[in-house]
């Protein structure tokens, strides 16, 4: 059974300590391994986690300094790392090919083929130079990202600069991350993911009825079901982030305060904004800051899921302890946001996620306009710096659609409820939705992929390449 809701507190993954440290750099080290994780009552969990956990550490980075991160893969199989909304060097961002195989030796891909990247360990190395953001890292493995991040390949990564730290916003034990996934138990206590080859190493994919995405009866906060935290009637600081698979939250507090938001995927907006309800599709991140100021003791306020139902429409609980002293503040004024025009725009172009086109083992794929990834063939030619306009339409199911190593902001959405503020690199998509973006690389050159962030559709190809030039 799963357990009673609001009865374990929240966890809060730990943060990752630099190895060393040198002027203008900072070293880390992860070690990916199996691990047990107690989310249920009785039964443990096994886990593919960094550092054996999930969530993995949480790593922190300054805006100008460099991070490194020396990754060892104990797993059974290659790994690959993408620092989610990082804008970093083409090969540091974890191209879906760029493996990471086990210590004990290379595992070829499925096509016999695959035996390309390091092997053991790898540094990656993140030149940071991207104002202050709640990133995340995860597991990008070719053909098998759904799978290997639900057995818990996915930890916190935020960045910090000069100019948020002034603003004083709520900060320390009052600025927690909260990765909020839905998953399923198997009677062994195991999740439950229906790949076709569990070792995943063969044969990529879910069975038929899960091509729309894998969704879990249960809704885990940090790894916890259900959890509770215990606050003071101060301001909180949360960076919520969806690291479901294929599962959208809609948010609220009920018999609570509102959300205030002050950032999104890749920072703060230029002023906070009031929000009833957030809209979170995978991989969205939304900064709020919660004011529990007016709450007795005592007061209970459970965060729910207006789009989930039966256990799936709770999220967490907030339970008020009492008065404290608060010096924090949310000014009127919080990030520098430069708006993109659009007539900057030196290219425009479309991409359709659909279903059908290509064709693998029998089923009809995911595809963007109507090809299946191939790592061979590059969709789309951008140069450094520009801005283009991409409309992005989205047809039989909702695409959240995300882009490595750039940023956008949304000019237009007809998807109901979208939040969509900011900078942004992962847009919630209706089905039959459709967004207009102005989208601009701007740090490197090099190969890099738009996908959905339904993780069962990109694993079923709605990929494609595109490379900036
Ligand atoms: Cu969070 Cu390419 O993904
Ligand atoms: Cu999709």
């Amino acid at each position: 059974p799963l357990p009673e809701p609001f009865g374990r507190a929240l966890p809060v993954p730990r943060v990752l300590k630099p190895v060393r440290t040198e002027p203008g750099t900072d070293y880390y080290e992860i070690t990916q391994k199996t691990g047990t994780a107690r989310i249920l009552d009785d039964l443990e969990t096994p886990v593919w986690g960094y550092d054996g956990t999930f969530p993995g550490p949480t790593i922190v980075s300054q805006r100008g300094r460099r991070t490194v991160v020396t990754h060892t893969n104990e797993l059974p199989v290659p790994v690959v790392v993408h620092l989610h909304g990082g804008r970093v060097a083409a090969d540091q961002d974890g191209y879906p090919t760029d493996y990471l195989h086990p210590v004990t030796g290379r595992v070829a891909d499925h096509h016999g083929g695959g035996l390309n990247g390091a092997q053991g360990t790898r540094d990656y190395v993140y030149d940071i130079d991207q104002p202050a953001a709640t990133l995340w890292y995860h597991d990008h493995r070719m053909d098998f990202t759904g799978p290997a991040v639900y057995r818990g390949l996915a930890g916190f990564h935020l960045i910090e600069d000069a100019s948020e730290d002034s603003l004083g916003l709520p900060s320390g034990e009052r600025d927690i991350p909260l990765m909020i996934a839905d998953r399923s138990f198997a009677a062994d206590g195991s999740f439950l993911y229906p790949s076709t080859d569990p070792s995943l190493t063969k044969v990529p994919g879910v069975s038929a009825d899960y091509m729309s995405g894998v969704l879990g009866d249960c809704v885990l906060v940090n790894g916890a079901a259900w959890p509770e935290l215990e606050v003071k009637a101060v301001r909180y600081r949360f960076r919520i982030l969806n690291a479901a698979n294929a599962r959208r939250f809609r948010l609220r507090l009920d018999d609570g305060p509102e959300f205030v938001q002050i950032g999104s995927d890749q920072g703060l907006l230029a002023a906070p904004v009031t929000r009833t309800r957030i809209d979170v599709a995978q991989g969205e991140r939304f900064d709020v800051v919660v004011d529990f100021s007016g709450y007795a003791a005592g007061s209970e306020i459970t965060m729910v899921n207006e789009r989930g139902d039966g256990p799936t429409a709770q999220v967490m609980r907030f339970v008020v302890t009492g008065p404290a002293g608060d010096d924090s503040r949310v000014p009127e004024k919080l990030g520098a946001v430069e708006e993109l025009s659009g007539s900057d725009v030196v290219a425009t172009r479309s991409f359709t996620f659909r279903r059908g086109g290509a064709k693998a083992h029998g089923m009809s794929l995911w595809t963007v306009n109507g090809e299946a990834f191939d790592p061979e063939t590059v969709l789309a030619t951008v140069k450094l710096g520009t801005v283009e306009r991409w409309t992005v339409v989205a047809q039989n199911n909702e695409h959240p659609f995300h882009v490595h190593l750039g940023a956008f902001q949304v000019l237009g959405n007809t998807s109901a409820g979208h939040v969509d503020e900011g900078w942004k690199d992962t847009v919630n998509l209706d089905n039959g939705g459709r967004a207009e973006l102005l989208v601009r690389f701007d740090r490197n050159r090099g190969a890099a992929v738009l996908h959905c962030h339904n993780l069962e559709h990109e694993d079923m190809m709605m990929m494609a390449n595109f490379e900036i030039v």
